[in-house]
């Protein structure tokens, strides 16, 4: 039996079909790891581009980001304290989700996007101490709508960049690699 299937395996037909296996496998890994960081439909198409060409500062609606580890998502009571002033948000069909959420009182379920899994340890507040701006890892706002990752939030990128700020300084590199820095 052992016999056979070995040599069915060394046969042409036997590892085209390993090679097609293999890269249904791999392909798969691929289109797992995308999965967890594409951009899903949110509940309101929020125009971050807008808002920033309108001269809304970050902060004012991610409080957190420098005070801690959570950045945080404006409530739709600011929203409204803007919103109920404009005329834009009688008209607008983007708005009536907002709207509905101020007549029902009931949040809105923001999708996260930005993420990294529980067992890591991210704070914004030492990155914010360290003068890096919201660009550095979020992208440019300006020029997009509802958030999307520039890159994926993975390991070898938060390492890059310690590596990078590291420099010179070894005391700091060893602190900025090690792995109870990053993780529990
Ligand atoms: C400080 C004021 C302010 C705040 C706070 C604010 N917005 Fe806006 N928003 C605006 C302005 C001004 C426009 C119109 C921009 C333009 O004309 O390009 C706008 C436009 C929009 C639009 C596009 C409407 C359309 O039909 O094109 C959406 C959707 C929207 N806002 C959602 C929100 C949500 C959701 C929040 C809270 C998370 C929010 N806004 C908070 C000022 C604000
Ligand atoms: C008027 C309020 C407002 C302003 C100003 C604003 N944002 Fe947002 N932001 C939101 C809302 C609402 C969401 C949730 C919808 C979405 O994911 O697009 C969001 C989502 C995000 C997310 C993803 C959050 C998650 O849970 O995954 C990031 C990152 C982000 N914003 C960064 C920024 C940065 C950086 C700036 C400044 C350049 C900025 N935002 C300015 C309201 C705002
Ligand atoms: C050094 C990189 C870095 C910088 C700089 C940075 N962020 Fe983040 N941000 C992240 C990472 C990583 C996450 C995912 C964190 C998590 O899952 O706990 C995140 C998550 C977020 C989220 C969604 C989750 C939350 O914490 O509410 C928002 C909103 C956000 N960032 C806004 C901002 C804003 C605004 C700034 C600038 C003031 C900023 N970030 C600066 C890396 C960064
Ligand atoms: C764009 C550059 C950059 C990226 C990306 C980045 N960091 Fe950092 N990180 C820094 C800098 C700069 C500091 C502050 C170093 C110092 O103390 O001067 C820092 C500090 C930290 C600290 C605090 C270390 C301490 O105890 O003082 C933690 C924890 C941390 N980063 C985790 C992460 C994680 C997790 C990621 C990825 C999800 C990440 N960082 C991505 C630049 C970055
Ligand atoms: C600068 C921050 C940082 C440091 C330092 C760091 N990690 Fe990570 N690690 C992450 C992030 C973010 C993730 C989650 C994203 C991913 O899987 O790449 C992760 C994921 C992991 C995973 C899960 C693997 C996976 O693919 O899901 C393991 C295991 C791990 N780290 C081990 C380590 C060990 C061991 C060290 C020390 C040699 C270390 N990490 C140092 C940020 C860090």
């Amino acid at each position: 039996m052992v016999k056979k299937i070995f040599s069915w395996l060394i046969s042409p037909l036997g590892w085209i079909s390993l090679l097609i296996l293999a890269l249904i496998v791999f392909s798969g890994i691929i289109w797992g790891i995308n999965l967890t960081q594409i951009t899903p439909e949110q509940p309101i198409e929020f125009p971050h581009d807008r808002h920033i060409s309108f001269g809304i500062q970050c902060l004012y609606c991610h409080q957190g980001a420098s005070r801690g580890p959570v950045a945080g998502l404006p409530t739709q009571t600011k929203c409204w304290g803007c919103h109920q002033q404009l005329g834009i948000t009688k008209t607008s069909v983007l708005l009536k989700p907002l709207v509905q959420a101020i007549e029902k009182n009931e949040p809105i379920q923001w999708i996260p996007v930005a993420t990294v899994p529980d067992f890591v340890k991210f704070n914004h507040r030492p990155h914010i101490a360290a003068s890096l701006n919201c660009e550095a890892c979020h992208g440019d706002l300006s020029k997009l709508t509802i958030y999307e990752n520039p890159q994926i939030l993975n390991m070898g990128w938060c390492l890059d960049c310690h590596v990078e700020k590291a420099g010179d300084d070894y005391e700091k590199l060893v602190k900025l690699t090690d792995c109870g820095t990053c993780h529990y």
